[in-house]
């Protein structure tokens, strides 16, 4: 894994970034219940169980690397202190980003690169990239632009429909979801939020978001979200989606993609084994 962008075109997308019925399970910052959140192997195993999309957080370094962190500083997910974008990639390369964990295992910082790579690589099935921008951040919208160079790089930034994309950039950030659309305007958007903005959807239609992204318990409040925003042309991402009513609830409302930290247990609740079987 060197995060170089793989000129190997993977598995068949002729039917597009397909679900199987029901939401698409998206693995939040990896099977990050199991093992140390924004680390390869929480992601790898993801996959493992099932995980139709992998979501995480980026930021920028002070030398402008998109790194897979969520919190603005490092002190809780690893073994340093400090800011990310006062930080260069080598200065957190410097620290373990597992071992706070109660799983105990060793990981690198993550790059956005290396992220992509997994991803992209993946064989069996397509996997689709939730990609989250935090903001307010003191770079303001150059973590856009050189995400779209990122994605550019790879490739992914011009999918032939919003079906195909491999890539999603999702944001609290109407400026940040606005960014993408306009310098992107085929990648799949989602806007975020846990407020009153998303219910209208005057917000998400302002920045031309092609999905809303409710928290389950902005859902669980106003179920009738989904149709609304189906009603306009837009799916519906919810996050965090870890329990079984929860999973019900989004399954019957027709909710598109799931975030969970639980890829397995939710995978589980929507392919139970068939009778019988
Ligand atoms: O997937 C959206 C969700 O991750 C937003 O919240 O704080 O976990 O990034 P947060
Ligand atoms: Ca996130």
């Amino acid at each position: 894994m060197n995060g170089d962008p793989t000129p190997d075109p993977g598995p068949d997308e002729s039917a597009g970034v397909r679900r199987r019925g029901g939401p698409g399970v998206v693995a939040h910052r990896g099977a990050s219940a199991a093992l140390p959140e924004h680390t390869l192997a929480a992601y790898e195993l993801a996959i493992e169980q099932g995980a139709d999309g992998l979501e995480c957080d980026v930021r920028l370094t002070k030398d402008q690397q998109l790194v897979c962190v969520h919190d603005r500083t490092i002190d809780r997910t690893s073994t340093g202190t400090g800011v990310v974008s006062e930080m260069t990639l080598a200065q957190l390369r410097e620290f373990d980003f597992g071992s706070w964990h109660s799983a105990e295992v060793s990981a690198p910082v993550l790059t956005l690169a290396e992220l992509l790579t997994l991803t992209l690589d993946q064989k069996r099935r397509p996997i689709r990239l939730f990609i989250e921008t935090k903001h307010p951040v003191r770079q303001g919208g150059l973590v856009e632009q050189l995400l779209l160079a990122e994605l550019h790089r790879f490739g992914v930034a011009q999918p032939p429909s919003a079906d195909h994309s491999r890539a999603v950039v999702i944001s609290f950030s109407t400026s940040g979801v606005w960014r993408i659309r306009r310098n992107a305007p085929m990648l799949p958007t989602v806007l975020l939020g846990d407020t009153a903005r998303l219910f209208g959807g005057s917000a998400a239609t302002a920045v031309g978001a092609t999905g809303i992204g409710p928290s389950i318990a902005t859902l669980r409040e106003h179920p009738d979200l989904v149709d609304r925003a189906a009603a306009a042309g837009r799916e519906t991402y919810c996050w965090t989606v870890d329990e079984a009513d929860d999973v019900s609830l989004c399954t019957e409302l027709g909710v598109g993609w799931i975030a969970t930290n639980h890829p397995d247990r939710v995978y589980a609740l929507l392919n139970p084994p068939a009778i019988g079987a």
